[in-house]
């Protein structure tokens, strides 16, 4: 088996308590407390199963990508259908793709046209009908669920539109259910300081603003210091000045650690503030686009 795939994996299952014997009693207790009061969703196990990182990112955000290196990520004619015969839906209709070290790109594209669907399958919580998808030297798409749910906690943060913390927790114990089982991660406090909620580490979810709970989001994602981080429609759920505050945490992130971060998004202002545009329309790469000048997040406006 490859070397990446070789972490130990945590059993979680639909509506059972994720409890482990490599957290400490609190954690534990504070995360039965937590899945007493809140359902677990498809979605919120996925965040919580890619709780384990390495630490393979190397700050290169301000690298040239003149001289290409090799890519994190390659799609080659990828291909997903929804359902069968009649009802078929062709979400992806051929995407090829390469992403690259430390690269921020936003995918832009209208709803429906399968960004979300393309972001699913790079990050591993889905996987194609037809065509290739490669991480480093490994192809997800021949990877079984065990393999991709290692691939998940050990490599990939997710940031959702919907910031799904924990409402018993505050910001920092959000942060230290993924901390405390990562092989080398931040401390919490040091992943809130980086979105600016420095200050606010012990506030519930519900004391803070939809884009303080977004940013408590991304510390949890990037905490473990994942290689990449897939944000689907981060700033979707909030007004213009909040979700600025929001891209101004994404760009920290990637300017600080390296991460490459990936933001899918119907707004085109944000492709502004990335060094790489893909636009997507029906399944398909329509166009790409390097931004000579990438603007900076404090200076958008929607
Ligand atoms: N689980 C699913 N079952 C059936 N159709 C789906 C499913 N998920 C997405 N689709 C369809 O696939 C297409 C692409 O969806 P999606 O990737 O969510 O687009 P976007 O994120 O760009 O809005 C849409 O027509 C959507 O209705
Ligand atoms: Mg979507």
């Amino acid at each position: 088996m490859a070397e990446w795939l070789k972490a130990p994996v945590l059993k979680t299952g639909k509506g059972q308590p994720f409890v482990s014997s490599n957290l400490t009693a609190s954690a534990n207790d504070a995360i039965s407390r937590a899945t007493a009061t809140q359902e677990g969703s498809e979605r919120y196990l996925a965040i919580i199963q890619s709780g384990m990182a390495i630490n393979t990112a190397s700050p290169m955000a301000n690298m040239s990508f003149a001289s290409t290196p090799e890519p994190i990520f390659r799609a080659c004619d990828l291909t997903k259908v929804y359902g069968v015969g009649e009802v078929a839906v062709h979400a992806l209709r051929g995407i090829d793709l390469a992403l690259y070290p430390g690269e921020f790109v936003v995918i832009l594209g209208p709803s429906g046209c399968g960004k979300s669907t393309l972001l699913n399958i790079l990050g591993g919580l889905d996987v194609p009908s037809g065509g290739q998808v490669w991480y480093h030297g490994q192809e997800l798409s021949k990877a079984d669920d065990a393999a991709l749910t290692r691939f998940r906690r050990e490599h990939v943060g997710f940031v959702f539109q919907f910031y799904n913390l924990i409402p018993s927790l505050t910001a920092r114990e959000n942060v230290a259910i993924v901390t405390e089982i990562a092989r080398d991660p931040m401390p919490p406090e040091e992943a809130l300081a980086l979105v600016g909620l420095g200050e606010r580490l012990d506030h519930f979810p519900a004391q803070m603003s939809g884009g303080e709970q977004q940013r408590v989001a991304i510390a949890r994602a990037i905490a473990k210091r994942p290689v990449v981080l897939l944000c689907d429609e981060p700033t979707g759920a909030l007004d213009s000045a909040t979700g600025v505050r929001v891209l101004q945490a994404l760009e920290q992130v990637n300017a600080t650690l390296g991460t490459t971060t990936v933001i899918i998004t119907h707004n085109a202002d944000i492709a502004r503030m990335a060094h790489r545009v893909l636009t997507l329309g029906d399944g398909r790469v329509v166009g790409e686009a390097h931004n000579a000048e990438r603007i900076r997040a404090e200076a958008l406006r929607w």
